[in-house]
């Protein structure tokens, strides 16, 4: 009797609440969906079938996918984000309205040379992690530090928007600006696709990279890039305290080396960012990463972006 009551109040609730949201969406309204027949179903078996004809061709199925999206997905929904292989429905994603964040975003290359999809929102989740734990990591003492820096985009967009000088924080960007160190780092870190360290290797192979690194970041003084193998530069040059770390090497070796020498200095509330953490493709970087933060009685947590969060408590 009382069960039935209960599911009787929750019935009325939801029917409520669903005429609620009928009034600020005209989609949901039953007139609508009367309007549109249901397709039939030897429409939707020749579409699926044509589908499938090009499902082995992994561009010509993101070609499809996209136009799905677009044509058929976009226009049910209040949003959509799509970009980095993160999909994400009637979400705020509020960052992107931002018009300072805009205005960073336009400073990166997005291209992770790793999708074969539209990706008209790019990295942006993932630079709005970094920024949300930069902002927050100015509330505890210490420098900020980045491992594998690349051309710098990541930490380029912090510190458009986080005020590192104000605050009176060093920026420390860590790379060989050489590409993977064989010392630590082989095809063995990618068991599921070992040629992926050669070509990203390759990718990393900029001419010139160290000295455009400096030149970019010339105009903001308490950025310090520094050239070197992690983790053995970090014995040598070290903040002693640390807000901030962002670890983005593509490789568990020198990841767990950079966190042996310098997690002990992260301040409580401290932020580390794992960029890689969450992808298939790195799940060693994970398993190790796992097991140093056991150790250590801290739990890492997994983003949909792929990233990797802790707050070190
Ligand atoms: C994915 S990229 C970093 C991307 C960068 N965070 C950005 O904002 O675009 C990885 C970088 O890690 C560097 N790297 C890999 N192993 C390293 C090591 N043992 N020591 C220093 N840098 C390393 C590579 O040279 C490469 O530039």
């Amino acid at each position: 009797m009382l069960e039935r009551a209960k599911r009787g109040v929750l019935n009325l609730a939801r029917r409520v609440g669903y005429e609620i949201l009928k009034q600020s969406d005209p989609r949901l309204s039953a007139a609508n969906f009367r309007e549109m027949p249901e397709p039939p179903a030897s429409a939707l078996d020749r579409a699926l079938d044509t589908l499938r004809d090009y499902a082995g061709d992994e561009h010509a199925a993101a070609r499809i996918f996209d136009a799905v999206l677009n044509a058929a997905v976009a226009p049910q929904h209040h949003s959509l984000f799509w970009g980095d292989r993160l999909l994400t429905l009637d979400k705020s994603a509020a960052f992107r309205d931002d018009p300072h964040f805009a205005a960073a975003m336009r400073g990166v290359n997005s291209d992770t040379g790793a999708t074969q999809y539209a990706s008209p929102d790019g990295i942006s989740w993932r630079l709005n992690t970094l920024v949300w734990a930069a902002r927050a990591a100015l509330h505890v003492p210490g420098d900020f530090v980045e491992c594998g820096v690349y051309k710098g985009d990541m930490s380029w967009v912090i510190t458009e928007l986080v005020d590192l000088a104000g605050a009176q924080r060093s920026f420390y960007l860590y790379d060989t600006f050489e590409g993977f160190s064989p010392k630590y780092s082989s095809e063995d870190d990618f068991p599921l696709a070992p040629q992926f360290f050669h070509s990203a290797d390759r990718g990393y192979n900029v001419p010139r990279l160290y000295n455009s690194v400096c030149e970019r970041f010339a105009g903001k003084s308490y950025v310090k890039v520094i050239k070197g193998i992690v983790p053995d530069i970090v014995s040598e040059i070290s903040p002693d305290r640390i807000a901030f770390m962002h670890i983005d090497m593509n490789s568990a070796a020198p990841e767990v080396g950079a966190l042996e020498l310098l997690f002990e200095r992260v301040s409580l509330g401290g932020m580390v960012i794992f960029d890689d953490y969450g992808w298939f493709l790195h799940k060693k970087q994970k398993d190790a990463e796992d097991r140093f933060m056991a150790e250590h009685g801290q739990e890492i947590l997994e983003l949909p972006t792929g990233q990797g969060l802790l707050i070190k408590r």
